[in-house]
């Protein structure tokens, strides 16, 4: 007898708890943040979906790994377990420690990116692109065209376009340090990329001589992705299906807070020796001694247990269901999301939900406003309140208004979704009772999460 209900695959052993509070509570303090979700206490938000990174809950191996750390500065036992376990998953030779992601693009792009130069990706992540501009280097995007419809479906709908790579390979020759590939790709709505597309753009980049590198934080989702939707795939393990990846590549930038199932904590990894020695230099003086990074010991030993948890089939059966099952009763209600469901959130396509606002008045927003005040959930807006201010401080509206609900890995159960989707469902009888906002205040870069709000004509959602 083969059941058909999914488990959460684990057992909870560490509880904390969570506020209850009333609607009239999150409007003080919504007002109290001046409208701005990333301004609120933690300790205000019932459901905080606010992102999947560094938020995940640890496993008692995890734990107990911590205890074994070895807080050597030099040559640490910790080190050597952190790097066999990144060697076996992903074969590159170099494998370098950092506190987090971004200071792993860091180096890297120091290493890399002088002016001028472009970087193509399927979709830069916003870190990743602020690093490449850092260098004064071009931060190129060549997403194949599904990714930009939330409405279409395609089973990798991150792939990039392969002909649009083609072209600037050839046309850019010379110009083109590295190309990368974010798996899963988190701006077009944390959409997979076939193993097939990694093999094309890897035979491009190696036909043109330029290095291949993979932004790997979600790519043991995108392995699970793989396994399910790609021919030729299904009988592989998601370790085997992810190590085929890596060997298409000639490096990595990992955020180990993502599937590194961390609250911290990062690598850059390669086979070439000379660009090695580059970033290990560099790393000395920003992050640390080349046997700990950013980290200490005992974050290493976390990391090396998370990776493999995180390629768990059992795992990664619940945590893709979980998406699929909210984006299904989103699709069965009509409430329009990006589709299909994407690895380690639900996107809500608020420019269609929210069709009565325009788009200067901040659709995506004015929805996470709406989701906190009714149901403490917190959600984060992807539009034009995060994309539409220009470096000349004019305003440009974004192409999509979405709004992203982002699952910490194993810390909400099925409840707490049934909760998630009851809110959504009852925001949608009321939907076009939201109103937008306009900004009162503002930094003049990433100012989604400093700006102030308010409501236009005093209300989130009028009684
Ligand atoms: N690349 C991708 C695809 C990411 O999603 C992130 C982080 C990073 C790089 C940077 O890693 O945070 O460890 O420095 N994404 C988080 C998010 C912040 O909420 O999507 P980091």
């Amino acid at each position: 007898m083969q059941f058909k209900t999914i488990i959460e695959p684990f057992r909870i052993k560490t509880v904390e708890p969570i506020r209850q509070t009333t609607p009239a509570q999150r409007a003080a303090a919504i007002r109290g943040a001046h409208y701005n979700v990333f301004q609120l206490r933690a300790g205000d938000v019932l459901i905080d979906l606010l992102t999947d990174s560094g938020t995940g809950a640890m496993s008692i191996y995890q734990w107990a790994g911590m205890m074994r750390g070895d807080e050597s500065y030099a040559g640490a036992r910790s080190f050597y377990t952190f790097q066999s376990v990144v060697q076996e998953i992903t074969g590159f030779k170099h494998v370098i420690p950092t506190h987090q992601g971004r200071a792993a693009e860091h180096i890297l792009s120091q290493a890399m990116v002088t002016d001028g130069k472009v970087v193509p990706n399927n979709t830069h992540f916003d870190t990743t692109r602020a690093n490449i501009e850092a260098r004064h280097g071009v931060a190129l995007d060549v997403p194949i065209h599904e990714g930009h419809e939330p409405a279409t479906l395609h089973p990798f709908k991150g792939n990039m376009d392969l002909e649009a790579l083609a072209r600037v390979l050839e046309e850019r020759r010379g110009q083109i340090p590295m190309v990368m590939i974010t798996v899963t790709n988190n701006s077009e709505g944390g959409q997979p990329v076939s193993m097939a597309n990694i093999r094309g753009a890897s035979a491009l980049c190696r036909q043109h001589g330029v290095p291949f590198i993979i932004d790997a934080c979600r790519f043991a989702e995108n392995a699970w992705f793989i396994k399910q939707r790609e021919p030729g795939y299904g009988d592989k393990t998601p370790l085997e299906i992810a190590q085929e990846m890596f060997r298409l590549a000639d490096g990595c930038t990992m955020s180990a807070k993502k599937d590194g199932m961390a609250n911290i904590g990062g690598f850059l990894a390669m086979n070439d020796d000379a660009l090695a020695l580059k970033c290990r230099n560099a790393l000395v003086v920003t992050e640390g001694f080349p046997t700990y990074g950013g980290l200490a010991g005992y974050d290493l030993e976390a990391i090396a247990v998370g990776l493999k948890e995180a390629l768990d089939e059992d795992y990664l059966r619940y945590r893709i269901r979980t998406v699929e099952y909210l984006s299904e009763r989103m699709t069965a209600a009509g409430i329009p999301t990006v589709r299909p469901a994407g690895g380690h959130a639900l996107y809500l396509d608020a420019k269609s939900w929210l069709s009565h606002l325009p788009q200067e008045q901040y659709p995506g927003w004015a929805l996470s406003l709406a989701l906190y005040v009714t149901g403490g959930i917190r959600a984060c807006e992807i539009g034009s309140v995060m994309f539409g201010l220009q470096p000349d401080g004019t305003e440009k509206p974004a192409s999509l208004e979405l709004v992203r609900l982002a699952f910490p890995r194993r810390v909400y159960t099925q409840s707490h979704m049934d909760y998630v989707c009851e809110v959504l469902l009852y925001l949608n009888t009321v939907v076009k009772k939201i109103h937008g906002v306009r900004i009162t205040e503002q930094p003049p870069v990433l100012r989604h999460f400093t700006a102030k709000f308010e409501p236009v004509g005093g209300v989130i959602v009028e009684a």
